[in-house]
């Protein structure tokens, strides 16, 4: 081979280099289009991986752990099953807010025993003078507990938060201008009024949302010299949920709560940890999902609007890496998340999406909804009382509740009313 031969071949050779560099950038653009939306078949719930079917309740326990399991290693990795000694100190008690119609609590929940960070701030408000312990709704907040009411005596949360300068968010750090930024979100005074607790905490106690397995609690769980979660171990999603169940623990000894009736809420990537916590811990009395979307309500399989090689690509530290082998291969998954839903039944589980919120997809949230009714049914519910897409504004409720409203991504007063009329109607007739 002479030398001119030699130099086309490796240019040549360089030029395929480059090319399959490019073909591996990421191209996750979004499809919008229902037409365009692959065709698929969802795993059945009620079939075990080996093919047997489902035929009755207590095969359904054992498909549960099967699908748990399923989840846990490829989605949101395997929550440590160790449990820790939690030490629990109040910050504040103030019996009288809200005109005196609610009593106020901080808990601070320490993850170790040295009383330092990772721990989490519980905010509680319970209505006074309810003649039995309230029922409760528990939920993560974004930006620190401080945010959710405009309160002054609310501790400023110091700890690391996504920047945003428009609430209030300077260097990563609240100021005090970020003291009710997000009351919009937080009707607490129509919920107390209602004769529900309300108990919050900011996710970043938990873990910080970033891509770094330094921080938040994975580290107390990790073996010697471990740096990072294993391709099977939880990412952050994982995290929050689990720090769910540490402030259920904590809610259900708290005198004015009922314990049993606790309904885990969450909005957005919130909402997929409120769904992976209920899915996960049967104690969550009630689930409600709000625009989670992607690795939340929606199947992945449509692959409409946000996907799971997109949702990878931007957060990667979300899920656990395992779930990457299913970017842009979305039909070799061994679940759907119609098979998140179905682990909660038969306890009552509200979805909700927004109309304009097409980055969730939220006829992925309804269909996930409607195909996880077969599993409510096995256990003698009712599930989704429908398998037509309601109009805007057009609640449907059965154990499982569905409602799109108008408007955009976001959590706001008519969602809540919808929550709160579902809880009346679950918390007062099926109470455990
Ligand atoms: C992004 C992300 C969504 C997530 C949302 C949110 O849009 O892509 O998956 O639900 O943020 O948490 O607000």
């Amino acid at each position: 081979m002479n030398y001119s031969t030699l130099l086309f071949l490796l240019s040549l050779v360089s030029l395929s280099l480059f090319s399959s560099n490019m073909s591996a950038q990421p191209d996750f653009k979004p499809n919008y289009d229902e037409n365009k939306v692959p065709a698929y078949t969802l795993p059945n719930p009620l079939v075990f991986e080996n093919g047997d079917a489902v035929k009755n309740q207590a095969d359904w326990q054992q498909r549960r752990t099967e699908i748990l399991q399923l989840f846990s290693s490829q989605v949101y990795g395997k929550t440590p099953s160790q449990s820790l000694d939690l030490r629990t100190k109040t910050l504040s008690t103030n019996q009288k807010v809200l005109g005196g119609k609610a009593t106020r609590k901080e808990v601070r929940v320490f993850f170790t025993e040295q009383g330092t960070r990772p721990y989490m701030d519980i905010l509680l408000f319970v209505p006074n003078g309810n003649n039995r312990p309230a029922p409760a709704f528990l939920g993560l907040n974004f930006y620190g507990n401080h945010t959710i009411h405009p309160d002054s005596s609310i501790t400023l949360s110091d700890q690391w938060m996504r920047a945003n300068e428009d609430f209030g968010i300077v260097d990563h750090r609240a100021t005090e201008a970020s003291r009710g930024v997000r009351v919009p979100r937080w009707p607490v005074e129509t919920i107390i009024d209602r004769g529900y607790a309300l108990a919050t905490v900011y996710c970043g106690d938990i873990d910080p949302d970033k891509n770094d397995f330094q921080d938040g609690v994975h580290p107390i769980f990790y073996q010697a010299n471990q740096q990072e979660p294993t391709n099977d171990e939880w990412g952050t999603i994982g995290a929050w949920a689990w720090g769910l169940s540490r402030a259920l623990d904590h809610l259900q000894t708290e005198d004015a709560v009922n314990g049993d009736q606790i309904a885990v809420i969450g909005h957005s990537r919130l909402g997929k940890a409120a769904l992976w916590a209920g899915a996960q811990d049967k104690r969550f009395a009630m689930v409600i999902s709000n625009n989670s979307g992607c690795g939340g309500a929606a199947l992945s399989r449509r692959a409409y609007g946000e996907t799971v090689g997109r949702i990878n690509h931007a957060f990667p530290h979300w899920f656990c890496d395992n779930f990457e082998q299913y970017n842009k291969n979305e039909s070799s998954l061994p679940v759907d998340q119609h098979m998140l839903l179905a682990l909660i039944a038969p306890r009552p589980l509200y979805v909700a999406s927004a109309e304009e919120d097409e980055w969730a997809d939220p006829k992925g949230e309804f269909l996930s909804a409607a195909h996880a009714t077969p599993v409510y049914e096995l256990l003698g519910k009712s599930g989704l009382p429908t398998t037509k897409f309601p109009p805007v504004d057009q609640p449907v409720t059965g154990t499982i509740g569905y409602h799109i409203r108008s408007g955009g991504h976001d959590i706001n007063s008519y969602d809540w009313q919808q929550y709160l009329n579902f809880a009346d109607q679950h918390f007062t007739t099926e109470s455990p």
